[in-house]
């Protein structure tokens, strides 16, 4: 057997599906894991070997499975235990791996702990979970509202970061430390081959902060769930919206804490808070991207590059022109965070070109913490209606939870596999789907799919230093350009963010060929870029 090396997590690609969502396998109008099992082969083809799955336990789904009521069964809207087993062996059989979420800050209200924990004071799982007399801090959940809801039973209060309906389990009590240990054991002996660790930073909390996360008690914690020896192969990655001590902290080689986090730093960018829009600025994006390159290199960390998951709007629709030029941001922006160093988290649908789409009221809408918003709104009245609307549209999780358009037949939901669905069809899958993407001149899974054979096939783009060449300079320069580098092999990537300009490449026909561009009217080894170019370079000599 191969000795096991940290840097081979270098080597992955992973996409994450969320369940209710991706492919419906029983006509129901719910996405499940017999329509996952149906996508495998695309997956594989692709060019994806490692799956992250949003969770599939049993739940009453105020949150869509984050708030979860069984940890080890599967909600039978999704299948069984025995059908997420086939799922784990197919996937095998496909040197796909799969990474299941496991969330461990809270339970859902229903979970049999809480039910029991409300009862009574001296029930044995009350110390389960956060009660305090009264509330002890000022905090907001982050669906809007008080962190602290009252209990009759008790007449105590008890702690959600998130909805009601996700009561905070108390880390302090190691007997719910030794259960957490056990549903990752149970996981483990099922095969999975990693953890996507749900908001864990908020394992650990201190009331004299303003925040409910990253208390250091936390890497104790998290050192006692996956620092265990046997575990060290696995790959866990969290996300923590931990700042660069924390990180490096979380993630060194030497902690035994976990292999990676998501960095949302980027996420921040063109916005003020999740609805309210601000100028969006490329190069800041960039510069975020070119800080955490040289601060993982620095300290030796594995870093995951990624611009969509279930909680933003499709990362084109709010940071490009997803109408003109959907085609070319999509794939400028795969080009610039995927030829980096680090691992690539795709989203479903991102691959070819998914969009938000323009749902007119918010009965389109089911999301929690969208509808706790606009029901805020309608009391708060902070702005009009129609302004709360375009925040909705703008910043609501649900803009990447629609049912995904896998084909141009309208009768079976573009694909999906029913034509009721439990969230609306994106109002623009007729315009956005995989079939005619796959059929366009300009077909964003043709890109992606060159793009990560060349990735696979790069080993200096896998494993090698990370420069950037257009770092000076002043002002906006709306492009970004750097170089690869393991020993003497060189690749320069260049991309261009929307407009046409002359950039500078430190490349020539003599040492270096022309690899590849998401423009077909791009000429090599020419200075002008037209709006949102990519091109790659490598070097020969
Ligand atoms: C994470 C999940 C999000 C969920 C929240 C609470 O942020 O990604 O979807 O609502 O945690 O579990
Ligand atoms: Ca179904």
């Amino acid at each position: 057997m191969k000795n096991f090396d940290r840097n081979d997590f270098l080597d992955m690609v992973v996409y994450q599906i969320y369940p209710r969502s991706f492919c419906d396998g029983n006509g129901d109008g719910i996405g499940d894991i017999k329509g996952i099992i149906s996508k495998l082969d695309y997956l594989k083809d692709l060019g994806v070997n490692a799956v992250w799955l949003s969770p599939c336990y049993k739940s009453p789904k105020y949150d869509n499975g984050y708030d979860v009521s069984d940890y080890r069964d599967i909600d039978p809207d999704y299948g069984t235990l025995d059908d997420m087993k086939r799922l784990i062996s197919e996937l095998h059989k496909r040197g796909i791996k799969l990474i299941t979420d496991f969330v461990a800050n809270h339970t859902s209200s229903e979970h049999k702990w809480f039910k029991e924990a409300k009862k009574s004071k001296d029930n044995p799982y009350h110390d389960y979970y956060i009660w305090e007399k009264t509330p002890p801090t000022k905090w907001t959940c982050c669906f809007g509202g008080s962190a602290w809801e009252y209990n009759e039973e008790t007449g105590e209060y008890y702690l959600h970061s998130f909805a009601v309906q996700q009561p905070d389990l108390n880390w302090k009590n190691p007997k719910v430390r030794e259960e957490m240990r056990s549903v990752v054991d149970f996981w483990l002996d099922l095969g999975v081959d990693g953890f996507r660790c749900d908001v864990l930073d908020y394992i650990g909390k201190n009331y004299a902060t303003d925040h409910m996360h990253g208390d250091p008690s936390m890497h104790a914690y998290i050192n006692e769930l996956f620092g265990r020896d046997k575990l060290s192969r696995i790959f866990t990655v969290g996300e923590c919206q931990s700042d660069e001590k924390d990180i490096r902290e979380i993630c060194g080689e030497d902690r035994g804490e976990l292999t990676t986090v998501f960095q949302f730093e980027h996420f921040g960018v063109g916005r003020k808070d999740r609805w309210i829009k601000y100028p969006f600025a490329f190069d800041d994006v960039k510069n975020i991207l070119s800080k955490w390159q040289y601060f993982s290199a620095k300290n030796g960390l594995l870093y995951t590059l990624f611009t969509d998951n279930h909680d933003q709007p499709y990362f084109i629709s709010r940071t490009g022109n997803d109408r003109e030029y959907r085609y070319e941001c999509a794939t400028m922006y795969a080009a610039m965070f995927y030829l980096l160093k680090g691992i690539p988290f795709i989203y479903q649908g991102q691959e070819f070109g998914s969009a938000s789409p323009e749902y007119p009221s918010i009965d389109y809408y089911d999301d929690i913490e969208t509808r706790n918003y606009y029901a805020y709104q309608e009391k708060a009245k902070e702005y009009p209606r129609y302004e709360v609307m375009n925040q909705v549209r703008f910043g609501s999780r649900d803009n990447s939870r629609h049912p995904v358009a896998w084909s141009e037949d309208e009768k079976t939901g573009y694909g999906f596999g029913s034509e009721k669905t439990w969230l609306p069809l994106n109002s623009r899958a007729k315009e956005i789907n995989l079939e005619r993407d796959k059929k366009s001149e300009k077909s964003v899974i043709g890109f992606y799919k060159k793009l990560l054979a060349y990735r696979k096939s790069s080993e200096v783009i896998r494993r090698g230093d990370f420069k950037e060449l257009s770092a000076d300079g002043e002002g906006n320069k709306g492009c970004f350009v750097f170089e690869r580098s393991l020993g003497e092999k060189k690749v320069v990537v260049a991309v261009n963010f929307d407009r046409e300009q002359t950039i500078e490449l430190p490349v020539n026909e003599e040492e270096y060929k022309f690899i590849m561009s998401n423009n077909p009217a791009y000429k090599p080894f020419n200075k002008q870029f037209s709006a949102f170019d990519v091109a790659v370079y490598e070097k020969t000599k």
